[in-house]
Order: structure tokens, then sequence, then C-alpha cells
């Protein structure tokens, strides 16, 4: 039996697909380790049907019997989903449909990031961590911490490791290994078509993957594209986006930022390393600290990486200036 005081989860879109994958995971210890009991904060919006469906998250989470989970909190007001959470995770937004791309729910979604950003620094706990998974979910948080007065910048983040995990197995598929034999793949710039999966840093079984791949035209002409259109293709595959992927990714996200020396994935406020534009959330390496994550900055980059990272930073530098009405300060 643990003695560890709950932590406490807010997550908004909690009766959305996402949710549906990911809130039994939280609770079954995933997340935050299976000595740490939880209480799940989960945000609807308020509209009866949403708020139904999200009685019956509830009503199956209860019948789990999850030993971690203390307590659930269910609400339509951000503020009752946000109070003193350590955990928010921006899940709830409109997901795209076959055509679109991303950044075209910028309309949409945007908005919900002002009022939320602007609850979460209001009442959420002073060690409050958040992340955004909502699309697009780069400048989504970059929104959401433009509104933050108390809470630091830094602990906004937004996921870009259901592509590092796409890139990955992808690398894994082609050199016939397993999906553990492959490392430092990582992510620059925008969660969309754009992204850089920079393929030249990877290793696989400890040898430089592109040596061991042998094959730079696959690499570059297949490869990139595979992942960076990703979303597209399961979405054109299951009328619906991605879920469970994209759930097990912000249990990879949230897991790893609380476990230090780990190097992973993560769209944060970008100082100007790697050229990216600072003041935009842009995916890179972090290496998870004791008491947060510091970006690392000794990637070398070629010129062929040096211009992917200039195509994804143009196009995060034009959804910024698109939501300019959106961003405070
Ligand atoms: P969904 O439509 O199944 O669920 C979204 C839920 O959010 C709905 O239940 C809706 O009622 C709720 N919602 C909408 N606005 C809200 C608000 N203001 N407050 C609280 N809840 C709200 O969608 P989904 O498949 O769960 O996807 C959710 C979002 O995640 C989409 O924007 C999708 O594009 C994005 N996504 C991101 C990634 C990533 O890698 N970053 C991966 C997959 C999906
Ligand atoms: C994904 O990458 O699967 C999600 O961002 C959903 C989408 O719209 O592609």
């Amino acid at each position: 039996m643990t003695t560890k005081k709950p932590v406490r989860v807010a997550v908004t879109g909690a009766a959305g697909n996402i949710g549906y994958s990911l809130l039994f995971r939280i609770a079954a210890g995933e997340m935050l380790g299976t000595d740490q009991p939880v209480i799940l904060q989960l945000l609807e919006i308020p509209v009866e049907k949403a708020q139904q469906a999200l009685r019956g998250v509830a009503m199956e989470l209860d019948d789990c019997a999850f030993p971690l989970l203390h307590d659930i909190v269910l609400t339509d007001d951000p503020k009752v989903a946000f109070r003193d959470a350590n955990h928010v995770l921006l899940v709830g937004s409109k997901p795209r449909g076959p055509g679109m791309e991303r950044a075209d729910l910028l309309k949409d979604n945007g908005k919900i990031f002002v009022g939320q950003g602007r609850a979460i620094d209001e009442v959420a706990a002073d060690d409050a961590r958040i992340a955004v998974v909502g699309n697009p979910c780069n400048t989504n948080c970059m929104i959401a911490a433009s509104q933050a007065k108390r809470l630091p910048k830094e602990r906004f983040t937004a996921m870009v490791r259901l592509d590092q995990n796409r890139a990955a197995a992808q690398l894994a598929k082609k050199a016939n290994v397993l999906v553990t034999d492959v490392a430092n793949i990582f992510i620059y710039g925008n969660h969309s078509p754009t992204m850089y999966a920079n393929f030249k840093d990877a290793t696989i079984k400890g040898k430089s993957a592109s040596s061991v791949i042998n094959d730079e035209a696959w690499l570059s002409n297949d490869f990139l594209p595979k992942v960076g259109k990703r979303g597209a293709e399961i979405i054109n595959a299951r009328g619906l986006s991605s879920a469970a992927s994209a759930a097990n990714a912000l249990i990879d996200h949230v897991r790893d930022l609380t476990r230090p020396g780990v190097v992973h994935s993560v769209a944060v406020a970008s100082d100007g390393t790697y050229g990216f534009t600072p003041g935009i959330w842009a995916g890179v390496p972090v290496k998870t600290t004791e008491t947060g994550y510091e970006v690392v900055k000794s990637y070398k980059l070629d010129d062929f990486s040096k211009a992917k990272i200039e195509i994804t930073n143009e196009e995060l530098v034009g959804e910024r200036d698109t939501v300019k009405e959106l961003l405070q300060g």
C-alpha cells in the first residue's frame, strides 16, 4: 500500500476518443508510476450529450476498481477541472477530418486555449505542468502559455512524441530490428507534415541509422513524408484521427518528463536553439532534469537538416502570425 499523496491530473476532452484510451492507463499507474495515487479532474463541454458521455466514462473507471484512483471530478467548468492540478493535459478540441491540415483547426481550436490558459494560471498547483495535444498543438500551446502570468512558460509543452514513436517504428521496420534497437531519433519543429524527423543522428544497435539502412533516398523521400503524413494516413484508414497511439504518446511524454536523464522529443518555447525563432513552440530534443528539462543543444546540423528546420520554422512563425490576436502580451 502506497502512502504517497495523490497527484491531481486534469484532462480536457475527457469523453473524446483520446480520453477513452488515456484515462484508464493513467488510473492504472502507467503515466506517473504504479505507487502513485491519482485524482482525475475531467473536463467536457457544457453540452448534455458530452456530460452524459463523461459520466459513462467515469462509471467505467469506477468499475475498474483501480487501487490508485482516489477520486474523480467531473465538470464543465475549467476552473473546477484545473484547481490545484499538478498535471494538465489539454486534449479537448476538434480533430481534423480527411483532406484537412491541422492548421485548418486553428480558427476553431485556438480560442479554447485562451480561456483554458488563463484558468490554469489562476487555479492550478504551483508545480503544474501542462501538456497540449489538441491541434495544432504547438501553436495552441503558445496561446495557452501566453495567458500565464504566474506559471513559467517552460511548464507548457506540446506533444511531438507520437511523431518520435512513429519515426522509431518506421526505422525499426526498415532495418528489420526491434523498436528498442532504435535510439536518438528526435522530432524538430511543428507537429505537421513539415516536421523534421532527424534521422541523421538516429542510431540502430548503436550504429548510425543511415549506415545501417544504407538507403539515403528512402530516408529522405519515403521515411520523412511517411512520418510527417502518418496522421493523415490514419485518418484515411480509420475515418477518425489517431487515438490510442496519441494517448500512448501522451503517457510517454508526461512520464519521460518525470524521469531525469531521459532525452526525448518535446515541443517547447524556443530560445533560438537549432535556428528556431525565439518564442514559437518547436519540437527539439530535451533532457529531463531533477527539476524540469533542458534543451539538448549539442546536436550538429548539416545543411540538409538546417534547410528542413527552416521550412518547419517558417510554418510555425506563420501560425503565430495567424493567431496574434489570441496571444497575450
Ligand atoms: P474527439 O472529438 O474524439 O474528442 C475531443 C473531445 O474534446 C470531445 O469530447 C469534445 O466535446 C471535447 N472538447 C471540445 N472542446 C472542448 C473544450 N473547450 N473543453 C473541453 N473539452 C472540449 O477528438 P480526439 O480524437 O480525442 O482528439 C482531440 C484532439 O487531439 C484533436 O485536436 C486532435 O487533432 C488532437 N490530436 C493530437 C495529436 C498529437 O500528436 N498532438 C494526436 C492525435 C490527436
Ligand atoms: C496525428 O498526428 O495523428 C494527429 O495529430 C491527428 C491528425 O490530425 O493527424
